[in-house]
C-alpha cells in the first residue's frame, strides 16, 4: 500500500517526531512500501517534497490535503499536541483516510494526564495521587509534601518538574504553565519505572509485549530521554505476578480509553503493584525508542512492527 508518514508537528517533541517517522519511512520502504511524506514545521505549514513553498497552514494544508487523499494509510508519527492528541486521527476520520493508531477520542484522553488518570482509576489500576491546578490559580498553591509538577498535556517530560522544598514550587509551577493551561501536581511515587506496549493487530487481537525497565540516575526527564544515558533492561526482571499485573493493568487501560496501533503504557511498580504514570498514544518510534525493543524482545523486529501498525490501520 502507498503509506504517507506525517512528522514533525507544532509543539516541544517536534525534532523526537521527526526522527519517529524518518525511522517509520524508512522500515517501510525496507519492507516494500511506497511512502511518500509530509512535514508539518514548527509554525504548522505542511512541507512535502515537490510541494510550493508556503506561508500560511491554511494554504499548506490545501496543498497536502491530496496527498493524504491519494494515500491508501496515514502513519501520523507525531507525538503532543496536534498530532497524538487525536487531531490527526480527527484530520484523517473528517477525509475518510485510513490511519494507524489510536481514533481522537482515544488520543484526546490518553494526551490529558488528568482524564487519563480519572479512567485508569476507574477501571481499578492505581495513579498517583495529585490534583489540578488552572494557570490562574498557580499563586495560591500551597507546598504539603513532595510533588512532581507537569503540564496536563506534554510529552517528553519537557515542562516537568520534581518539587523538594517549598521553595521551588512556584517555579516549577511557572514552567508547566509555558506548556498548558492546566498543570497537574502529584505525590512523588519513588519506585521502578517500567514501560508496557501493548499493540493492537489487524484482526482486532491486542497484546502486551515483555515489560521493559528503564535506569536512570535520578529523573527519567527530557534530557535523560535523549541524551544516550538512561538504560534499558528488556524484558525488565520481573516475576511472573509482576508482568501479568502490569500486562493485565496496560491491556486493560488500552482497552478503557479504546487505543489502537500500538501504545505505551509507563508505570511505577511499586511494593503494592503497578501505579500508572501516562499513556502516550503515538510513542516514540525510532529503533532506539522503549517500544520497538520491547516488541523485538517478542521477536517482533522493527520493520515487522512497522508492518503490522500500517496492517492494522482503520479508517
Ligand atoms: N512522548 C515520547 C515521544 C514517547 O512517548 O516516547
Ligand atoms: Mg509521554
Amino acid at each position: 500500500p502507498r503509506v504517507l508518514v506525517i512528522g514533525g508537528g507544532q509543539n516541544a517533541e517536534h525534532e523526537v517526531s521527526l526522527a519517529s517517522a524518518a525511522a517509520v519511512a524508512a522500515a517501510l520502504r525496507l519492507s516494500g512500501h511506497t511512502v511518500s511524506t509530509l512535514t508539518i514545521d514548527r509554525e504548522g505549514i505542511w512541507r512535502a517534497d515537490g510541494l510550493p513553498p508556503c506561508a500560511s497552514p491554511i494554504e499548506s494544508l490545501g496543498l497536502a490535503l491530496p496527498l493524504i487523499a491519494e494515500a491508501d494509510v496515514i502513519f501520523p508519527a507525531v507525538h503532543g499536541s496536534l498530532g497524538e492528541d487525536g487531531a490527526l486521527a480527527a484530520l484523517a476520520a473528517l477525509v475518510g483516510a485510513r490511519i494507524v493508531g489510536s481514533d481522537l477520542h482515544a488520543g484526546a484522553i490518553g494526551m490529558d494526564k488528568w482524564a487519563t488518570k480519572l479512567v485508569a482509576d476507574a477501571v481499578g489500576v492505581r495513579t498517583a495521587r495529585g490534583r489540578v491546578i488552572s494557570v490562574e490559580d498557580i499563586g495560591d498553591a500551597e507546598f504539603e509534601c513532595e510533588v512532581v509538577v507537569k503540564p496536563v498535556s506534554a510529552g517528553s517530560s519537557y515542562g516537568v518538574s520534581l518539587v523538594t522544598e517549598e521553595s521551588e514550587l512556584l517555579d516549577a509551577l511557572r514552567t508547566a504553565a509555558r506548556f498548558d493551561r492546566r498543570i497537574l501536581v502529584e505525590e512523588v511515587v519513588r519506585a521502578r519505572e517500567i514501560d508496557v506496549a501493548v499493540l493492537r493487530e489487524a484482526g482486532g487481537i491486542r497484546w502486551a509485549a515483555p515489560p521493559l525497565e528503564i535506569h536512570a540516575s535520578g529523573l527519567f526527564d527530557t534530557a535523560t530521554k535523549y541524551d544516550g544515558s538512561a538504560r534499558f533492561t528488556v524484558p525488565a526482571q520481573l516475576d511472573a505476578a509482576e508482568t501479568s499485573a502490569l500486562q493485565r493493568a496496560a491491556i486493560a487501560v488500552f482497552d478503557a480509553l479504546g487505543c489502537a496501533g500500538v501504545a505505551r503504557m509507563d508505570f511505577f511498580l511499586t511494593d503494592d503493584g503497578p501505579v500508572l504514570n501516562e499513556v502516550n498514544t503515538m510513542p516514540g518510534l525510532t529503533a532506539a525508542s522503549q517500544v520497538p525493543r520491547m516488541f523485538a524482545g517478542a521477536g517482533v523486529e522493527y520493520t515487522d512492527l512497522v508492518g503490522r501498525l500500517v496492517a492494522g490501520a482503520r479508517v
